[in-house]
């Protein structure tokens, strides 16, 4: 294979205030940090994949301005393929207004910009890379047909594949369910998925049994502080892996970072159980709350223990 894993995904410009709580409708309040960073959610898992050690491409779309341009550098700083990345003109360069208040807690609202222009052209050409890689990763900032034609060209060429539908959609194709390898929500994703209320542990793995049933190998639903559920296809053992216990300074990113580690343990350990590197998974995303900010927070190999990395 000529790549460990392959993202076909959004890159956005966070544009990042912090404020002692998020505002209501209708209301100005005083924060007392503002920042601009990298994001997107396909980006940042890409971006945590290759500071793990894997190979990477990204194939997105960024707009031919300022933004663009940097972003493209931001991809070249961390070691990742950027011969699909483009530029167009058509339409600005993705950016998400970020609320981060006291709590670690946050409101996002994201302009997809040149990210809705990533169409069936721009994977054709990328073709060499969706079939030569072993791992697919998609989401849902970019437009819904192109994840799913990825997801399904990279499974033609027997590709594994983890599908994250984040921000969720409630009119989610089906088939997306049918291509996913592994696919990997939070809980108000499931929430929106399912119709039904996933806040513990149990209605987690009751959400997890019926997105399993739509059609998926295997099925990953995360809970914040309260760590995961792992289901898999053909076995009924609720598998619950619990999270490390950490102040959480800044949680937005956290699941790309556990998406983009959990990506790196499919293509470098592929025999290793689901629910070991989801628990590993968990371990890095741990490290990426306890930092403001997405990818800026997002560790590399070398500032972890080494056992993370031993089979
Ligand atoms: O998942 C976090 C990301 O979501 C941020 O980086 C922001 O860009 C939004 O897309
Ligand atoms: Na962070």
């Amino acid at each position: 294979k000529v790549f460990d894993v392959v993202v076909v995904g959004s890159c956005m410009t966070d544009l990042v205030s912090k404020a002692p709580r998020l505002p209501k409708a209708g209301e100005t309040i005083h924060g007392h940090k503002f920042f601009i960073g990298f994001g997107g959610k396909g980006a940042n898992q890409c971006i945590q994949a290759a500071r793990l050690g894997v190979k990477t491409a990204m194939v997105c779309k960024v707009g031919k301005d300022f933004f663009g341009d940097n972003y493209i550098q931001n991809f070249k700083d961390n070691g990742v393929h950027t011969e699909f990345v483009k530029q167009s003109s058509d339409a600005v360069t993705g950016a998400a207004s970020i609320t981060v208040d006291d709590a670690g807690e946050n409101a996002i609202v994201i302009v997809a910009g040149a990210n809705m222009l990533l169409g069936a052209e721009e994977l054709q050409e990328a073709l060499p890379a969706i079939s030569h890689t072993k791992v697919l990763v998609c989401q849902l900032e970019i437009s819904p047909q192109t994840s799913l034609q990825a997801m399904c060209m990279a499974r033609d060429n027997k590709v594994k594949t983890i599908f994250n539908p984040a921000p969720a959609i409630p009119d989610l194709d089906p088939d997306f369910y049918r291509v996913s390898d592994v696919f990997c929500c939070n809980e108000s994703e499931a929430e929106l998925l399912t119709g039904s209320s996933v806040a513990s542990v149990e209605e987690a793995h009751r959400a997890g049994q019926e997105l399993l049933k739509r059609g998926c190998g295997s099925v990953i639903v995360t809970l914040g502080p309260q760590g995961c559920v792992v289901l898999k296809g053909g076995e009924s053992t609720l598998k619950h892996v619990p999270a490390p216990e950490v102040t959480a300074v800044d949680t937005t990113g956290a699941g790309d970072s556990f998406i983009g580690a959990l990506a790196f343990y499919m293509a470098n350990h592929p025999h290793m159980p689901l629910e070991e590197m989801a628990r590993r998974a968990n371990l890095v995303a741990g490290v990426s709350v306890r930092e403001i900010g997405t990818q800026t927070s997002f560790p590399y190999r070398r500032d972890l223990p080494n056992e993370y990395f031993q089979e």
